[in-house]
């Protein structure tokens, strides 16, 4: 999507062949790019959240497979590249998804041809990841098509959380990319933005992408969705997804449960938009099975922000001493889903429609 009427993906290669990536962790105040010139590098990019969001983070992974390729093509290299990359983040499935499909593709060619065939394969992976949220778009579409329609043409008013932006993917986003086709379509919508505590994804980058873009919108603290859909105010929710089970059990950023009990109770529809890459095949119980992250204290008891000086900084908000607990995904069980909406069309969020959407990738895990 654009920034300031220039388009930009959120990692690309150059000309020259050095990767580069947008350094999230400033955004919206600074836009900084930097270049990932090592694994290293790249592992530090992802645990440290400069680049995050399930399918970019896959494909973060990918060239970063590429660039260790072309340092050290062995064997051993890359099965101990999988293992350092896979444990930076652990719960966005595309992590190893991605790791996987490297090395599903380089481990049969000679070392000597491995760097060239990663590149290409990483190249492959994002482009594949902006066709794919395209499509979600074109589906996710017709949903808020018809609430339109529902309302005579009256405005519709979606609720997201978190980023499942253009930041959180290669291109489009996919909660956002309905959005955007709604845009397109001449449709007068409009996007609450929960700000999502603690890291606030939706402050700094949705409400970030939704002011480039031109999309109307309102930030809203995490806890105003439930008394907005109280009062009729929000037609739709869209969120993305870190990893659905074949059971169709969500797990994104943490509140995403909170806000799927709210418009079960309201009964606002609650759909999740996914590429395909983040459907685990293997997990049975989301609640039991999927890995939650737990990070820092020092996400929730600061908060980072621009000082009147203009300089970004951190301001501590609690008292000395006092403990925090982090957990930084939650699981929303399918039955509080209204359906998926993935790049082959929308799936209702349980293991028959999955398998029936994904006849070539359903596994035995999902009966
Ligand atoms: O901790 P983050 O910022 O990586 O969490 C991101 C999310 O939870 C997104 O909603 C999810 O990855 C879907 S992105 C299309």
């Amino acid at each position: 999507m654009k920034i300031d009427g220039t388009h930009f993906r959120s990692i690309w290669r150059e000309a020259g062949g050095t990767v580069k990536i947008i350094d999230q962790r400033w955004l919206p105040h600074e836009l900084r790019i930097v270049a990932l010139n090592s694994r290293a590098d790249f592992a530090t990019a992802i645990r440290d959240m400069w680049v995050r969001g399930a399918p970019l983070i896959g494909a973060t992974a990918a060239y970063g497979v590429a660039v260790q390729m072309a340092a050290d093509p062995s064997d051993a290299s890359l099965a101990q590249t999988w293992d350092v990359l896979h444990e930076t983040r652990p719960t966005a499935i595309n992590l190893r998804w991605a790791l996987d499909e490297m090395t599903r593709v380089l481990k049969p060619l000679p070392p000597a041809d491995r760097a060239k065939a990663a590149f290409a394969r990483a190249a492959e992976i994002c482009d594949e990841d902006v066709e794919t949220n395209r499509m979600i778009g074109v589906h996710g579409l017709e949903l808020i098509r018809d609430i339109a329609a529902q309302k005579g043409g009256g405005r519709v008013n979606v609720l997201t959380h978190c980023n499942a932006g253009w930041l959180a993917t290669v291109d489009w986003g996919t909660a956002t990319s309905p959005i955007y086709h709604a845009l397109e379509a001449g449709i007068d919508v409009h996007v609450f933005v929960d700000e999502t505590r603690p890291r606030n994804q939706g402050a700094q980058l949705t409400a970030w992408e939704m002011n480039h873009h031109g999309v109307s919108h309102d930030l809203i603290v995490d806890n105003a969705g439930g008394h907005l859909m109280q009062h009729g105010e929000v037609d739709l929710v869209i969120v993305g997804t870190d990893r659905t089970t074949a059971q169709g059990d969500v797990c994104n950023k943490i509140g995403t449960y909170l806000k799927a009990l709210a418009a079960a109770d309201n009964n606002v529809p609650f759909y999740v938009a996914l590429p395909s890459p983040t459907i685990d095949w293997t997990v049975r119980d989301g609640v039991a099975e999927i890995p939650i992250e737990e990070r820092g204290a020092a996400e929730i008891t600061h908060v980072q922000g621009r000082m009147p000086s203009g300089v970004v900084g951190l301001v501590q908000i609690s008292p000395d001493g006092s403990p925090a607990r982090n957990p930084a995904f939650d699981v929303t069980p399918a039955r509080l889903v209204s359906g998926l909406i993935t790049e082959r069309g929308i799936a209702p969020a349980n293991a028959a429609g999955l398998a029936a959407m994904f006849p070539d990738r359903a596994t035995g895990a999902s009966a």
